[in-house]
């Protein structure tokens, strides 16, 4: 058999289909094709009368719902050690809810992920402020951000893999932050059900971004309870301690012999509960790993989830040099999700690539600075499988 045929079997077997009912090349090649083409829902209308659609994606086993509101994952699903399927993202069952409540429930991030200080930075000599939503900081682009706005959704199916384009130009100025900036997000799923994300950005005036994706994992399903017995393994030597406002310090601190040390696989809820000065500010794990890999032109190894009870394991590779992990630690048993259960302390837990909170104001952190004639281009991708 030739190398091309056994490329093609292999992606076809992949993505569910028998080998063995395909002729030749060219049908097999037709059939790989994924078998559900997207499709849209009504899910609710906002306050100004634009119609919010959810959008549902799947391939190779993986469903992925999004919304037109904020990029929101809305459901994402994959299957147990046993093939039975279930939702792993928290969220809410209602637009109203995700406007008026949520903490950024599987929210596309910008333009700025995570904190700047003091809401405030200076680029080319001009300062520039934004609005201040967490304490004295700016976080996850401000009071109305990427999460909190309708994106344009265009489906695409593309060979083997299918997904769904969003665009959006974010006014010079919106959030404080200064360029027209034009975004594409691309949420694919390929033949192996693997979920890629494509972030791509350009400006007409010197400007930061740092965009990323903030969906609350749970493994054992949404809604199940704690995500303290789930495993991970991340491939990070270094951390960016924080000081009481969660603004990083500047120290690229070693996470050797400290609660941060997920080099070799750890149980989350192992040391969470050990009095460490950086475990209190975060009420719990709510810190940026400087990925060992560093900044990469194609998406490399950073981390692996894993939930012993269902046997779902999944494994993030980024061109991200950083890695925000944050253990669930404000939910607070005051929100229902979505399929009707409560929400408390450790419930989920957000994995956001990205480069590192407050770089705009750190000079030695990777910098998040886009020039007109540049691109930004990020990627991240989640692979799923059991054990
Ligand atoms: C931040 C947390 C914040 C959470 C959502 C995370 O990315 O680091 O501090 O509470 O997002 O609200």
């Amino acid at each position: 058999m030739s190398t091309s045929r056994r490329t093609v079997l292999a992606a076809t077997a992949a993505a569910g289909l028998a080998a063995t009912t395909l002729g030749t090349a060219t049908q097999a090649q037709a059939s790989s094709r994924p078998s559900h083409t997207p499709s849209k829902e009504y899910f609710g209308t906002l306050d100004d009368g634009t119609k919010v659609y959810v959008w549902t994606v799947a391939n190779g086993g993986t469903r992925l719902q999004v919304l037109s509101y904020g990029g929101i994952i809305h459901r994402l699903e994959t299957a147990d050690r046993h093939g039975r399927r279930a939702n792993v993202a928290l969220g809410f069952d209602n637009l109203a809810d995700y406007v008026a409540k949520s903490p950024y429930f599987g929210g596309l991030i910008g333009r700025y992920g995570n904190r700047i200080a003091g809401g405030k930075f200076t680029l080319d000599g001009t300062t520039y402020q934004l609005p201040l939503n967490d304490t004295t900081t700016s976080l996850h682009g401000g009071t109305k951000g990427f999460d909190k706005v309708p994106w344009n959704v265009a489906p695409y199916t593309k060979g083997s893999e299918t997904g769904l384009v969003l665009t959006r130009t974010s006014p010079d100025g919106e959030m404080g932050y200064p360029g027209n900036l034009k975004v594409k997000v691309t949420y694919a799923l390929t033949a192996r059900g693997e979920w890629r994300i494509d972030y791509e950005a350009t400006t007409d005036k010197a400007t930061v971004v740092n965009l990323t994706n903030h969906t609350y994992y749970n493994l054992s399903g949404e809604g199940t309870g704690s995500i303290y017995d789930h495993t991970l393994e991340l491939a990070a030597s270094r951390y960016t301690p924080v000081n009481s406002a969660l603004i990083p310090t500047g120290e690229l601190a070693k996470v050797a012999g400290t609660p941060f040390d997920f080099r070799r696989t750890k149980v989350i809820g192992a040391d969470i509960r050990k009095a460490n000065q950086q475990l209190l500010y975060g009420k719990g794990i709510d810190h940026n790993w400087a990925l060992d890999k560093g900044i990469t032109q194609t998406p490399e190894y950073a981390l692996t989830l894993s939930d012993p009870a269902s046997g779902r394991v999944m494994k993030i590779h980024t061109t991200e040099p950083g890695l925000q992990f944050y253990s669930g630690n404000f939910l607070d048993g005051t929100l229902v999700g979505t399929s009707g259960h409560i929400y408390r302390q450790g419930d989920a837990l957000c994995l956001e690539t990205q480069h590192f909170p407050d770089s705009p104001n750190q000079s030695n952190f990777p910098s998040t600075v886009l020039r007109p004639g540049q691109t930004y281009r990020t990627t991240t991708l989640h692979t799923f499988s059991t054990r």
